[in-house]
């Protein structure tokens, strides 16, 4: 049982985020992608491990679409359906195919606010046939709010991920 302690920055309570807990939550979403080869069913149910887990606000995926990226499976509020490439945090690490940690959302050029109360931010690129497929996104309502584990555990997270995308 991981330790839980209160945030004061929002109702929410935050896990304690170590590798261990990035491990049980790679194992769990392993073993819900074992035997499904439906990508749309297989992010929807890792959208929302990572959410139900990690405590942060928001945890989704953009697909490339015509050269954009859209609105994949998401939990939390409800979110930009269409970003441009080069836009925001997702359309730069899309464009630039590099990870984004952004410890406040405030300071980076063009962020785009889905949600007001959005703080800091990581978005990692999936890759599938050799290209950038999409993107995870994940979001807090606290500042500076992604250490370096939570930086390794969610590039391992999508490597996992990875698997579950059409090619
Ligand atoms: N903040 C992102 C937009 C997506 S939402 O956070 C879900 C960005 O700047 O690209």
């Amino acid at each position: 049982m991981s330790e839980y302690h209160e945030s004061s920055m929002e109702s929410k309570t935050s896990p304690v985020r170590d590798e261990a807990l990035y491990e049980g939550i790679g194992r769990e979403i392993s073993s819900l992608f074992d035997g499904e080869d439906d990508w749309i069913a297989n992010l929807a149910n890792a959208a929302a491990v990572i959410y139900e887990r990690l405590g942060y606000s928001w945890v989704g995926f953009y697909r490339a679409e015509g050269g954009s990226l859209v609105l994949g499976p998401f939990q939390g509020p409800a979110a930009c359906v269409r970003i441009a490439p080069g836009k925001g945090v997702c359309g730069t690490a899309f464009s630039d195919d590099a990870v984004q940690v952004v410890p406040d959302v405030h300071a980076f050029p063009g962020h785009i606010a889905c949600d007001a109360r959005s703080n800091s931010e990581v978005v990692v690129p999936l890759h599938a046939g050799g290209k950038v497929w999409g993107v995870l996104d994940v979001d807090s309502h606290r500042p500076n709010d992604f250490s370096p584990t939570d930086v390794a555990g969610l590039k391992s997270l999508a490597k996992i991920i990875e698997s579950a995308l059409p090619s």
